[in-house]
């Protein structure tokens, strides 16, 4: 099969959270099926060209907002594999260095610069010469996609390629002036007054694409049944049962020649699950990199995360007083976003100096050495679509202690007392509560109970969190998707 992911990150590129890392690692996976999975992404003011790209001596025209558009196409490889990603360069609208909000706010033409995005992704096939069978979106930024091949394409061959769009989560929707439909050449009155796409009067990115792709994924099985409740469907969830018989959940994988510690090379000592003499070398550095004093033997918490409402780090920051006085720990965190936040995290980091570290902006080399060097991971998030960090934590040694949802209830074994199972410590309430005493069942944990600590960390190494068996499944759903579409076209005529 020919599948096209169109997507607004991909990592090593350009990646804002997991997303990223998702696109820059499924089309491996993918291709490894022995398909040619190719991918389209903006050339954003961050991102840094070398000598190994191309660019398309033609200009790649594209007729937008009335206009007939001159952009450049770029390509390069995702690394260690053949799978080839298109840089659009188009700077009136991509040479912001930030993917969604700057220090301002979200960028004000976020829907043109998207679903510019959208428009590029179903027009590159002229340029390219190269014909998806399988147009794969992500998120809101590309949902539109799907809407825009059922209307203005639909009179073209085009129009009948499968859609596949991927919710990584369903609380970003992209609400936007209905307007924006007449850049990507869909009447907006026709589409907008059939009374289901817009939320608020607003036009709902998401919806379109929920609406309109042939399969929806999302990013594990058990976020799959929570967003067709209200609880977790931030008003969607109506939307995704009436859809429910084309909505899977599959859960990510985690891209293992970037994330392993035998091979990281951003970290100071590699390791494995025979020997973890090498993570007790990069606990001390994590320590010094942190300012906080090398020992070895107290109990070393680490978070990187986006410091969102999301992640339940503001749960963290309010306990971290309690945490500080009553338990013999360390903490580092990372972690940017929310600038109240960052201030209340970085006021506890200057209070708590000796044994609290925060370290502000995106740093992935940082990250590494935070998943290696720590002995527990903290992820008390809200809700959860999947959660890579917890997989990587896992695969690091360094068992989570996350809050039974989404994502995390389905790669998170919960410890048993007195046994070998588990890899890391679950509890249920988004509450200080729930999570101050969960941190203490680590920390009793790893204290008197050392040989069942280490079982958690060696069964967190073994786990296998690879692409291999997720890929297959997504093969599955793009089959079903060219099925769905053929069935169609059939009864249509
Ligand atoms: P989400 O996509 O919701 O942020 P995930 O757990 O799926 O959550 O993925 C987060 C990704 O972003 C991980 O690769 C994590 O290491 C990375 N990350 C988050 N914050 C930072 C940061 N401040 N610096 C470096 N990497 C970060
Ligand atoms: C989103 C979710 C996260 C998921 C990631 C990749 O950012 O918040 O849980 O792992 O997408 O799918």
């Amino acid at each position: 099969m020919n599948i096209l992911m169109i997507a607004s990150e991909v990592a090593p590129y350009v990646k804002v959270g997991g997303l990223g890392d998702v696109v820059g690692a499924l089309p491996k996976a993918i291709e490894k099926l022995g398909h040619d999975v190719r991918v389209i992404c903006p050339l954003y003011g961050s991102i840094v060209k070398d000598e190994n790209w191309n660019s398309f001596k033609s200009p790649f025209n594209i007729y937008f907002g009335g206009k007939n558009l001159k952009a450049k196409i770029w390509e390069s490889t995702l690394p260690n594999s053949n799978v080839k990603v298109y840089f659009i360069e188009y700077n009136v609208l991509y040479a912001y260095k930030e993917v969604y909000s700057g220090p301002w706010g979200a960028h004000e033409n976020n829907d043109r610069r998207f679903i510019f995005l959208c428009r590029s992704g179903i027009e590159l096939s002229k340029l390219i010469n190269w014909q998806p069978d399988v147009i794969h979106c992500h998120d809101w930024p590309t949902a539109p996609t799907s809407l825009m091949l059922k209307t203005s394409y639909l009179n073209e061959p085009k129009g009948n390629c499968a859609t596949v769009l991927t919710i990584h989560s369903i609380q970003h929707q992209g609400s936007f002036h209905a307007g924006i439909l007449d850049y990507a050449g869909v009447v907006s009155e026709s589409i907008f007054d059939t009374g289901h796409l817009e939320t608020n009067d607003q036009l709902n990115f998401l919806k379109c694409g929920l609406i309109y792709s042939t399969k929806i994924t999302t990013v594990s099985p058990n976020y799959a049944r929570e967003i067709q409740t209200p609880e977790y469907g931030y008003t969607l969830d109506k939307t995704l049962i009436s859809r429910s018989s084309d909505l899977v959940g599959i859960l990510n994988g985690i891209d293992r020649e970037e994330w392993n510690p035998q091979i990281d090379i951003y970290i100071p000592k590699n390791y494995s699950s025979d020997n973890l003499k090498g993570k007790y070398g990069c606990k001390a550095h994590l320590q010094k990199s942190f300012g906080l004093k090398e020992k070895p033997d107290i109990l070393l918490f680490g978070v990187v995360a986006r410091l969102y409402e999301q992640k339940g780090i503001d749960l963290l920051a309010d306990i971290i007083p309690r945490m500080m006085e009553q338990m013999i720990v360390q903490l580092v965190i990372l972690g940017n976003g929310d600038t109240e936040l960052e201030k209340k995290v970085e006021m506890l980091a200057n209070r708590y100096s000796d044994r609290l570290g925060f370290q502000t902006g995106f740093h992935n080399s940082l990250a590494h050495l935070v998943y290696a060097g720590s002995d527990s991971f903290i992820m008390p998030s809200r809700f959860e679509p999947c959660g890579l960090s917890q997989m990587y934590a896992m695969n690091y040694g360094t068992p989570p202690v996350a809050r039974a949802t989404g994502g995390l209830i389905d790669t998170i074994d919960q410890y048993v007392e007195g046994s070998e199972k588990g890899t890391g410590f679950l509890f249920d309430l988004p509450t200080q509560d729930a999570l101050y005493y969960t941190l203490g069942w680590a920390c009793s944990t790893y204290y008197d109970r050392p040989a069942e600590f280490l079982n958690l960390q060696l069964n967190g190494m073994k786990k296998d969190f690879s692409w291999d068996v997720s890929a297959k499944l997504y093969e599955q759903v793009y089959k079903s998707a060219i099925e769905a579409e053929r069935v169609r076209i059939l009864l249509d005529t």
